[in-house]
């Protein structure tokens, strides 16, 4: 069994999901459709208009058949509410009149890095002390300068770096912590002369993970020096700078409130956007956006709006972003900013009214994307025109949306002056060939032994029986992820003596790729009948496998073989195995 770092068991976990009824859960969302046994609806999770989503009562799970969405209640319940599974939980207790307390804490994670965060705890509260005394004062004056008062001061946790190189140091080292971990939080480094600080003579702003501990610094030079602007942490256990979001933690329940997120670049425009009210706002930090952080914005609001500095740079890091996006399912809104200024700046040049109207009016990706390319084109160059045309028609195969779609054609029938049809037959031609397709989920045909696996497993999930003939036949499934996901659910079987689909999610729903093949398995959809037979069949297929398998290699070894008894030892062998092989036919 997966290792549970919850505080509720999985037993307590699972009767909570027991006492709410799928069906009505999801009907409180989205209206449902009772057809033979099943229950139908519109999913919320793509753009559509057809009930594409069946929920299951008897396995208490639903699946989108269009977009592959799919899992149990509390899967729901947390990509509906864009909440964690913690939070899901709690939902669906009291919903249930079920009592619980519970407290997200990781606990034997928290432990371990327990060190780390009282390190960075002491030194968030020595930086800040310090801009307080009579040493902060031409900090204090550069922030005041920038319009940064002592409540946003205090509000983000801002701070200073003395001039003196070791007074953190002294600090840590006082309260014995071992200097092997102070050098590993990024915030003391060694040389001849000894320990000493890292960050000095800076104006620190803390970095938090996603739950608020602080976790490192961003340290701004505040003097005219030429040294680097600002200086982060070093990465570290517990700051992947990659995983995380500025300000994610405050952030995220306005952004869940209004059911929008803005993205930004820098964490001066956060602080800027905040002192207007503005704060459902995040930012990158300045790198390219990642996976996890695409992730993170799409848990958080049905409506992400980027807006990254005005200059090219930022209108490079939105292309780049909202690719991040778009392949995860987000087709993110635009805002771009005039004169090259970032939001800070814009802020301060144009007021908090103006800069609230362009949030209420974000462009399209298509038109920021249509924007993009054109930028710098000349569109009297033959030559020009045609990589324009190239690019947007590319652009266009990343989109599903039809209207947006029809409309860009249109768009750039107009500016170029091409017939639209060309323009379609284009945008279909490119598709046709196959190294332009952004590999969607092709139907990969599956040997007959992975079919036989898959069908092996979709019944395993049914009925006890079948994990017991599993059990007392199967020694090994050759490919890897369904011998996974077959052991997971074995092991399921052992603890609970019952398969219950609905709960098997939960205990796997840690492990991305044994989750997706747990929903691809579902998907097949067989009948619900089978006969001990099929089940044999399966069986023998994939004992076949390995029997071919250990042949081949038996095959090989004999080759090799030199000694005559040997290989007529290895002859022997293979004469056997396919033997069984003859009876498990038979
Ligand atoms: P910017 O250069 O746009 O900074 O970098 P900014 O937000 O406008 O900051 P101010 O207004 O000059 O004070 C955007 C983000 O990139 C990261 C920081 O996280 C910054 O917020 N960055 C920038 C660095 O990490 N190091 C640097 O040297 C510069
Ligand atoms: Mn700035």
């Amino acid at each position: 069994m997966m290792e549970n770092t919850y505080q509720l068991s999985e037993q307590q976990i699972n009767h909570i999901r027991e006492a709410v009824d799928i069906v009505d859960i999801i009907s409180g969302y989205i209206p449902l459709v009772a057809k033979g046994k099943s229950f139908f609806g519109v999913c919320p999770f793509h753009d559509d208009h057809s009930p594409s989503m069946s929920v299951s009562k008897e396995k208490q799970i639903y699946r989108c058949f269009s977009c592959g969405a799919g899992g149990n209640v509390f899967k729901f319940v947390m990509d509906y509410e864009n909440i964690n599974f913690l939070e899901a939980v709690k939902l669906l207790a009291d919903k249930a009149g079920i009592p619980i307390q519970i407290e997200n804490k990781h606990a034997p994670v928290q432990k371990k890095f327990q060190s780390y965060y009282e390190v960075y705890d002491l030194a968030f509260k020595f930086y800040q002390n310090n801009i307080n005394t009579a040493l902060g004062k031409e900090a204090r004056t550069y922030l005041d300068k920038r319009g940064i008062d002592s409540n946003i001061i205090k509000e983000f946790g801002i701070g200073l770096s003395l001039k003196n190189t070791e007074m953190l140091t002294k600090l840590l080292l006082k309260k014995e912590y071992p200097s092997k971990l102070l050098i590993k939080t990024g915030l003391v480094n060694e040389n001849e002369k000894g320990f000493h600080d890292v960050y000095y003579n800076r104006i620190m702003f803390p970095l938090w993970d996603l739950e608020g501990k602080v976790i490192g610094f961003s340290g701004r030079i505040y003097q005219n020096n030429d040294t680097a602007k600002y200086v982060n942490t070093k990465e570290t256990e517990v700051f992947k700078k990659g995983e995380l979001l500025y300000h994610y933690h405050t952030a995220k329940n306005e952004a869940r409130r209004l059911g929008q997120v803005i993205v930004m670049e820098g964490f001066m425009d956060v602080i800027r956007a905040y002192t207007i009210g503005v704060t459902n706002v995040v930012a990158t930090m300045g790198t390219a956006v990642t996976k996890e952080q695409a992730l993170l914005l799409k848990r958080m609001a049905k409506e992400v709006i980027l807006c990254f500095d005005g200059d090219e740079a930022g209108a490079k890091a939105t292309m780049s972003c909202s690719n991040e996006l778009l392949k995860i399912g987000v087709t993110p809104k635009i805002v771009r900013l005039e004169e090259n200024l970032d939001p800070d700046e814009y802020i301060l040049k144009y007021g908090k009214e103006q800069f609230v109207r362009k949030l209420e009016n974000p462009i399209n990706i298509m038109d920021f994307k249509l924007g993009y390319f054109k930028n710098k084109k000349d569109f009297s160059s033959n030559n020009d025109v045609a990589i324009y045309v190239k690019e947007v028609l590319k652009e266009l195969e990343k989109t599903d949306d039809v209207v947006l779609k029809e409309l860009t054609i249109q768009k750039l029938s107009q500016e170029t002056h091409l017939e639209e049809q060309f323009l379609k037959d284009q945008l279909q031609e490119q598709k046709e060939q196959p190294a332009f397709v952004l590999t969607p989920k092709t139907n990969v045909k599956l040997t007959k032994y992975e079919q036989a696996e898959k069908n092996l497993i979709y019944y395993m999930l049914e009925s006890p029986e079948v994990i017991q003939l599993y059990q007392k036949h199967i020694t090994y499934m050759p490919t890897k992820k369904y011998r996974l996901l077959a052991v997971q659910i074995a092991c399921f079987y052992k603890d609970y003596k019952c398969i219950q689909v609905a709960d098997f999610m939960t205990s796997i729903q840690n492990n991305e790729e044994l989750t997706n093949t747990l929903n691809d398995i579902l998907a097949l959809n067989l009948k619900e009948e089978y006969t001990i037979d099929e089940i044999m069949d399966y069986i023998k297929t994939i004992h076949e496998y390995g029997v071919k398998f250990q042949c081949k290699r038996l095959k090989e070894m004999m080759q090799m073989e030199i000694d005559p008894m040997k290989k007529a030892e290895i002859g022997q062998k293979i004469v056997e195995l396919r033997k069984t092989e003859m009876m498990d036919r038979g």
